[in-house]
């Protein structure tokens, strides 16, 4: 089978999620990597992809020199990905989807949910595929969890709870650290902090794993750090369409917590936990019964995590595998297969939603406010 082609637009040397993209999208041999404008330093990016292996007359300056660069050649690439910063996600996402190209975005989607609603509706009315890199459903144990919770093993859901608490910005003497400050000032990061940041992830993943959406929501957000502008902590609760009640804790400032991102969902006949920094494993316990470890890559698991299972028991499976897993549903969803799983514009729009609704909220003492993008109310 060719190989599709594959384009990258930032994740420059030196950036966080650069890496963990070129693993993911290389690790199975679905793609090859043929262009990218991978900085915001035109010469940098040039010579960084040249690095990497790119012909020169691929490796371009800028987003809008490889949209004309790509759009005409018979050899264009099959899907770019956008892991620039987020004020310039909406801008080269759109650009992209309307020349046909399929895109994988990062999250945020978008900055507002009017940019989101249009990138659904150009991403309704075309024949390509728009993602965004909501990555964490896509380890084989998140996927075991939603098919448990799809085929009722542990009932019907009464209750999430969720967080995704780190204490990397919690040193206040380094507050006004460049690459720590714009992401709390409002010029450069939207309206949230922490919660468009990370919060999303772990309100995606409660739709993920529930199959519901989250239609309302009440929130507390709080500037521990008195010098930032936005929320480097929050604490939201929400309300499914199912009657799903939920709880998210998210904060920036938990000192001695790494990547501590952790879901559990509790229904009426079991309850199931997943964490981040130890994915392998997804902890059961049936109404009544003892705890279980399920293990990734263990007979008897369900298609999903099967398929997405690559290393054999025991053998941990990380971050960039889980990116792979998008890859691989993208590669099968350009060849037109249905994947499910694959996070897309719909989710992207949702989550930008919910942060604004997020902000009205904690703007009015917690109210309860609707979380729902206008078009899907
Ligand atoms: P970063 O600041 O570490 O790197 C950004 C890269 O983009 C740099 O190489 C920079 O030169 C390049 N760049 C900036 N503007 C550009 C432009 N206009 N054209 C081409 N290149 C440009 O940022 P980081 O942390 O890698 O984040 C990038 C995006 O990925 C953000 O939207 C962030 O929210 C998202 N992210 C997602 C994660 C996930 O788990 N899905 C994890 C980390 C980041």
């Amino acid at each position: 089978m060719a190989k599709l082609k594959w384009g990258m637009i930032g994740g420059g040397e030196g950036s966080q999620i650069g890496p963990a993209h070129r693993l993911g999208a290389l690790a199975d041999g679905r793609f090859e990597f043929v262009a990218g404008a991978l900085d915001h330093r035109p010469d940098v990016g040039r010579e960084y992809a040249q690095r990497l292996g790119l012909a020169a007359d691929r490796a371009y300056g800028d987003w809008q020199e490889m949209l004309a660069g790509e759009k005409d050649r018979s050899d264009r690439i099959n899907l770019v990905t956008v892991a620039t910063p987020n004020s310039t996600h909406f801008e080269i996402t759109k650009a992209f989807l309307e020349a046909g190209f399929n895109v994988l975005c990062e999250k945020p989607m978008t900055m507002t949910v009017e940019e989101g609603e249009e990138i659904q509706k150009i991403a309704a009315k075309s024949d390509a595929i728009c993602a965004v890199n909501y990555c964490y459903s896509a380890y084989p144990m998140v996927r075991q969890a939603r098919d448990m919770v799809r085929l009722g093993e542990i009932g019907k859901v009464r209750l999430v709870v969720t967080n995704f608490s780190h204490g990397h910005h919690g040193d206040a003497t380094d507050a006004d650290n460049p690459r720590v400050r714009w992401r709390y000032d409002p010029a450069m990061a939207g309206v949230s902090g922490q919660f468009a940041d990370c919060g999303i992830h772990a309100l995606h993943m409660a739709s993920f794993i529930v199959g519901d959406e989250v239609e309302t929501l009440s929130a507390d957000f709080a500037s521990t750090i008195p010098s930032r502008e936005l929320e480097d902590d929050a604490m939201v609760n929400f309300r499914m369409s199912g009657g799903t009640v939920g709880r998210l804790w998210t904060s920036s400032v938990a000192i001695g917590r790494q990547h501590g991102f952790e879901i559990q969902i509790f229904g009426e006949t079991g309850g199931l936990r997943w964490a981040s920094e130890q994915p392998n494993q997804l902890i059961y316990t049936p109404v009544g019964g003892r705890t279980q470890i399920i293990e990734k890559g263990e007979g008897g698991l369900h298609p999903d995590a099967q398929r997405l299972s690559r290393v054999a028991i025991a053998h941990p499976e990380g971050f960039p595998l889980a990116v792979a897993n998008i890859y691989c549903d993208l590669a099968d969803a350009i060849a037109g297969e249905t994947r499910d799983g694959l996070p897309t514009a719909e989710a992207g729009l949702r989550s930008m939603a919910a942060v604004h609704a997020a902000v009205r909220s904690a703007k009015e003492n917690g109210a309860w406010v609707d979380a729902r993008p206008p078009m899907f109310r």
